[in-house]
């Protein structure tokens, strides 16, 4: 992370729609995210808060799906629309777009899946709205954080643990206990 945006995520951090801190879905914790939610071309894709886009284009490179990121951070941002670009000109398709927004002014409605890798207070602000935008059958999948029990406790169908979230921590070097994955239908 640069200093230019260290200093931008310190004052964001008690904005009211600060969904968390800049972070990064481990790349084989994305690839069995989308395979537990079961991504398939069929499939629009939302990362709300998605970073350098990791999420979106391994929607649209591994499950040909369409994936949408939305992402406050500028530089971010910047990065996420140049993977998606590659991975467009790669597929010869649009099949991915970054925006750079507040999520809280992005629709997901046309997602069917939403992908989120927030902290509980992050994952708590972004399911008041996705409860109210998403159509009935939509997946959420979260990663190592659930969605709250109160209002999606119901919803939840699937638990996954994983031992490692990296290859080369196939020794273990992360709990399975804390790696998981959250399969929630609305
Ligand atoms: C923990 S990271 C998750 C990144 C990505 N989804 C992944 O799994 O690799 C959270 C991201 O949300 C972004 N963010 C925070 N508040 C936001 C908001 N209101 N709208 C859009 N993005 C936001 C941060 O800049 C950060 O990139």
């Amino acid at each position: 992370m640069t200093d230019a945006t260290t200093a931008r995520r310190r004052e964001r951090m008690d904005e009211p729609d600060d969904l968390g801190p800049i972070s990064a879905t481990p790349d084989l914790m994305v690839t069995r995210a989308l395979a537990f939610a079961d991504v398939s071309p069929d499939d629009i894709v939302y990362d709300l808060g998605c970073n350098d886009g990791r999420v979106c284009v391994a929607a649209a490179l591994e499950r040909g799906a369409r994936s949408v990121g939305i992402e406050i951070d500028p530089g971010a941002c910047a990065v996420a629309r140049e993977r998606a670009a590659r991975a467009n000109a790669l597929l010869k398709k649009d099949l991915v777009r970054v925006e750079e927004a507040s999520a809280f002014d992005a629709s997901a409605s046309e997602a069917t899946v939403v992908f989120s890798y927030l902290l509980p207070k992050g994952n708590a602000k972004l399911g008041a709205k996705l409860l109210k935008e998403l159509k009935p059958g939509s997946r959420v999948v979260t990663y190592l954080f659930k969605m709250p029990e109160e209002t999606w406790g119901e919803k939840l169908t699937r638990v996954e643990s994983f031992a490692s979230s990296r290859e080369r921590a196939a020794g273990g070097v992360d709990s399975s206990a804390f790696n998981k994955l959250y399969l929630y239908v609305v």
